[in-house]
């Protein structure tokens, strides 16, 4: 790929920890949403994609379960995203699902900025986390680390500020770029069928740009797509890299964690998935090396 045409792109952040740690609440504070109070028993069921605008700079957060049974959508968050917020209750500490999100967040080899949430409640001890933490690896930089530590309250909305400015340093540190000038490749999030509208999935655009009437192929589905929802529910009709939007076009409901990719036509979309039904994944990055490089398709 060209140096010249890649454009920054904003930073996709992934909020993992412990079921109840409050990631979702947190999220809820920097969206000004409920999502938490409509949620069945309280638990985050899936991951929910969001783009929140801070001072003109746009960052998209994935929202991860912490319930125990939900360790592939903890890994997947974290293989498609830059910044791991890791969220600890301040008056819990480090439990199991804390340990296992800084294993996911280690192998995808992305930044972990630690949330210390809760910190409004009497029983909050925030040199309890930053010790425990140090067991591994994530060491304040006030203790001679280098992992940013941010105490924060949901509830009080105390340091939700500070917490999206080291998410924007941590960014602008990366320097995230990507090419809208190709075609769009990127990840399933989640996908179901809809009664009315057939197969829907959110995907997230990692490069190029999607647009309304792009042919797709996405594991063993592939279709056109039709129409566009932005996070917000709204219309759209393209979509640039690091933007999540829900799509509808697809002959089947693709698994989440599937690549997707746009490509020049219906019969095209339709071998590949054909291929893919047919031979497996491996068989399929066999065929296409030639055509395209391997990090156009995955
Ligand atoms: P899962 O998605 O199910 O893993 O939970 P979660 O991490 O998203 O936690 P959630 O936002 O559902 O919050 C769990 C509980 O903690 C709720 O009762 C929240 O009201 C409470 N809570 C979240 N943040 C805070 C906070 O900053 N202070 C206090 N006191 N309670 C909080
Ligand atoms: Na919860
Ligand atoms: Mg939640």
């Amino acid at each position: 790929e060209d140096e010249k045409d890649m454009v920054s792109r904003p930073p996709v952040v992934c909020v993992m920890g412990h079921v109840d740690h409050g990631k979702t609440s947190l999220l809820d504070a920097i969206r000004q949403t409920k999502v938490t109070s409509g949620e069945a028993g309280g638990i985050t069921q899936a991951i929910g994609a969001s783009v929140v605008d801070v001072n003109g700079q746009t960052i998209t957060f994935l929202d991860t379960p912490g319930h125990e049974a939900f360790t592939a959508m903890r890994m997947r968050g974290a293989q498609s995203t830059d910044i791991a917020i890791l969220v600890v209750a301040a008056d819990d500490g480090v439990m199991p699902q804390t340990i296992e999100a800084i294993n996911h967040a280690k192998a995808a080899g992305i930044e972990i900025i630690v949330a210390i949430n809760k910190i409004d409640k009497e029983s909050a001890n925030i040199e309890r986390v930053k010790q425990e933490l140090t067991e591994y690896e994530l060491i304040p930089e006030d203790w001679g680390g280098s992992t940013i530590f941010c105490p924060v309250s949901a509830h009080t909305k105390e340091g939700i500020d500070n917490l999206l400015e080291m998410i924007l340093l941590t960014a602008d540190v990366l320097e995230l770029k990507a090419n809208p000038n190709r075609k769009a490749r990127g990840i399933v999030i989640e996908a179901e069928l809809d009664k009315g509208r057939g197969p829907v999935a959110t995907m997230l655009v990692q490069k190029g740009t999607l647009h309304v009437g792009d042919y797709i192929a996405v594991g063993a589905s592939h279709g056109k797509v039709r129409a566009m929802t932005n996070s917000r529910g709204e219309r759209v009709t393209e979509a640039l890299p690091s933007t999540p939007v829900q799509i509808q076009g697809l002959n089947t409901v693709p698994d989440a964690g599937e690549i997707f990719m746009a490509v020049d036509n219906e019969k095209e979309a339709r071998t590949i998935s054909e291929t893919y039904i047919s031979q497996g994944k491996e068989k399929l990055l066999a065929d296409t090396k030639q055509r395209m490089s391997l990090d156009d398709l995955y």
